[in-house]
């Protein structure tokens, strides 16, 4: 049983630390729009991520580069109006934090300001200390994220392992430890070998959240399409699928385009009279409707 379910109350960067030494383990899972933000919040996940991993699993892109700042917050908005206990963390989006101190802080409240994000998460390690304190300093908690760095794909010559000769290994660790130095609450390590991970994690006093890095650390992160099985011709070691969406959501669908071809939906059962629809919704603006369910799409029982 998670924070949320447990205590049936919001997730804070304070609860989150403190799960280092007491636990359960931390559970993050992506989330990029409002509906399955409700779900997996309903769910008990203790952490949503905004990630910059909606380039490729959103947009279809070949990497996360292109993903924009606005993008980011566009995605958070939509999250944080769904979301009731899950802690949100919004993605700093390659270039959005990597010129200075200065605009790591800018865009980081930014993504607090217009991007619902209540943390944010930014790539690197020992260079990137001064930009982890200089927006810890303004007050937004900060999660680091070391390892498979997915933008620096092309330094790393493609989505690969790091950390797996000693002299490297060393260097994540030596990481780890600047980011916390620097004021950082938490650290995702991707991409690592398991026991690499495992010196990380007891190397330092904050928790951290492993994806493809074993079991040993305090937490662990899935992009959510992942854990649902909705990618469904890519089979990732470091992942496992709790579900098969993607083969329900084909099912489903050629159920719909059979039924309308054949004229069995829809029937009178799905059909208005002839007083005509009501309108049932105003528009929720921007404004955080935390717990409210949105009216359906499309007009309501007459
Ligand atoms: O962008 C992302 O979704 C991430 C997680 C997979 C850690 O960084």
């Amino acid at each position: 049983m998670n924070v949320a379910t447990k205590e049936h109350k919001k997730v804070t960067v304070p609860m989150l630390r403190a799960r280092k030494k007491g636990g359960p383990r931390i559970t993050a899972v992506t989330a990029y729009d409002a509906t399955l933000s409700r779900l997996l919040d309903e769910a008990g996940v203790d952490i949503l991520l905004v990630g910059d991993s909606l380039g490729m699993v959103v947009q279809g892109l070949a990497n996360t580069l292109p993903v924009t700042l606005d993008e980011i917050c566009y995605h958070g908005r939509a999250v944080a109006r769904a979301a009731r206990c899950a802690h949100l963390v919004g993605d700093m989006p390659f270039m959005s934090f990597q010129l200075s101190p200065q605009q790591a802080l800018a865009s980081a409240g930014k993504m607090l300001k217009e991007g619902g994000a209540e943390s944010v998460k930014l790539e690197g390690g020992e260079p990137f200390a001064p930009h982890v304190h200089a927006i810890v300093q303004a007050g937004i908690p900060v999660m680091g994220h070391i390892g498979l760095t997915p933008q620096s794909v092309h330094a790393m010559g493609g989505f690969r392992v790091q950390g797996k000769e000693e002299d490297a290994a060393a260097r994540l660790v030596a990481d780890a430890r600047a980011l916390e130095q620097a004021g950082a609450y938490s650290i995702v390590v991707e991409g690592v070998p398991a026991d690499v991970a495992a010196r990380i994690t007891e190397a330092i006093g904050i928790p951290t959240i492993g994806i493809g890095a074993g079991p040993h650390c305090d937490g662990q992160v899935l992009v959510c399409y992942d854990l649902l099985g909705m990618v469904r011709d890519l089979h990732p070691k470091f992942v496992k699928r709790y579900a098969e969406l993607g083969d329900a959501v084909v099912t489903a669908t050629r159920s719909f385009v059979d039924e309308v071809r054949s004229g069995a939906f829809p029937t009178a059962e799905h059909s208005f009279g002839a007083t005509g629809p009501r309108v049932v919704g105003e528009p929720t603006g921007t404004r955080p409707v935390v717990s409210s369910i949105p009216p359906p799409y499309g007009p309501a029982e007459d």
